[in-house]
């Protein structure tokens, strides 16, 4: 009977284990096929690995560039840095508002700007009223006629008469009544309503002690006209045409601190100055000397400013359009 039972339960025990040895085996998998799903899964997720590591490094390089745009832009300037005093004289032809619309977006890209616009005419223009609304750029708008005797004729040879001379004392003007040389950072840029400007020019200019220069392209029958630096100071020029002038560079090639402005209340641009003279005259009446110029642009080696200039557009068929048709095109659509 003991026999029996033993038997029995023997049975039973292994039973049991048979079971439970089948069911261990069947949820966990036999021990080869086990490492191989772990094999399997190292690669899998190895491969992912690789996978992230390469989107992150590009990643990384688009984030690069991205802060890259953002410094040349200016945009990193705090709020408390010096203001740029840009001032543009402009007048009216055919080509003005393409020149200012093309301007002002260059513009929108640089922080604590202030764009001084000055028309040559008896008074402000629609047109540029308009447009400087509605540029989003921070302004202050001015007038101030050329006299007929010095004016430009549209057509007349472009070096034939001193250009934007009472405008740029109009605006000098208002900056002597307008800005707190105590309160007020400022920096004085002249920057002529047709010239090409990259943004790296104006953190060049920003930190402006008394003058700072710098190459401009496309500038006195040169590639680029510059001043020479030596151990980090200017020593003399790169200009062919009237090569000893006082400082014989383009207005587009300096900026200047707002304090000279109020140093020497008298200082201003002058119609009766001989070709050429325009950029020379008013830095000798601000008592700068070639030593206190202050190099930019890696010591003057890049160019970052071009004397662009806008094509004038002939219109010859409006008036065949007239003469063909009985009118021309409609005034009333801005160009
Ligand atoms: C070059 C220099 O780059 C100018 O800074 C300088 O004033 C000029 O020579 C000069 O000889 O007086 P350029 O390209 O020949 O410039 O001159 P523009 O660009 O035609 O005129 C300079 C500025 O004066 C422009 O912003 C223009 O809109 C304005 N301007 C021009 C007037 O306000 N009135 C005019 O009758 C003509
Ligand atoms: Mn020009």
């Amino acid at each position: 009977m003991v026999q029996i039972r033993m038997r029995k339960l023997f049975f039973l025990y292994i039973a049991i284990s048979t079971v439970a040895f089948i069911w261990f085996y069947s949820s966990c998998g036999f021990p080869e096929c086990k490492e191989k799903e772990i094999d399997h899964l190292i690669k899998k997720y190895k491969a992912r690995n690789k996978e992230l590591d390469k989107k992150i490094s590009d990643l990384s390089q688009q984030l690069q560039g991205c802060q890259k745009n953002v410094m040349s832009s200016g945009r990193t300037e705090f709020s408390h840095s010096p203001t740029i005093y840009m001032v543009t004289p402009t007048h009216t032809h055919p080509e003005q508002k393409a020149n200012l619309v093309r301007l002002s977006h260059t513009l929108l890209h640089v922080k604590n700007i202030h764009w001084i616009v000055v028309e040559d005419s008896v008074s402000k223009t629609v047109l540029v009223s308009k447009f400087l609304q509605s540029s989003g750029v921070k302004n202050t708008h001015l007038a101030a006629l050329t006299p007929h005797e010095i004016k430009m004729k549209y057509n007349d040879p472009t070096w034939l008469k001193p250009k934007g001379v009472l405008q740029r004392n109009a605006a000098i003007q208002w900056i002597r009544e307008n800005v707190k040389p105590n309160r007020d950072k400022g920096v004085v840029y002249f920057a002529d309503d047709d010239n090409t400007y990259s943004l790296e020019i104006f953190q060049e200019m920003r930190s402006t002690k008394k003058v700072t220069v710098w190459p401009v392209g496309l500038v006195g029958g040169l590639r680029y006209e510059k001043p020479v630096v030596k151990d980090g100071k200017v020593t003399g020029w790169f200009t062919y045409w009237k090569p000893n002038r006082p400082f014989p560079m383009d207005m587009a090639g300096f900026a200047v601190n707002v304090n000279l402005f109020f140093k020497f209340p008298e200082a201003r641009f002058s119609n009766e100055v001989p070709r050429g003279f325009l950029e020379s005259t008013i830095l000798e009446q601000l008592n700068v000397k070639m030593e206190d110029l202050e190099p930019r642009a890696v010591n003057c080696s890049k160019v970052l400013v071009w004397h662009t200039r806008t094509e004038k557009t002939k219109l010859k068929n409006e008036q065949l359009m007239i003469k063909q048709h009985g009118q021309g095109s409609d005034t009333n659509i801005e160009v």
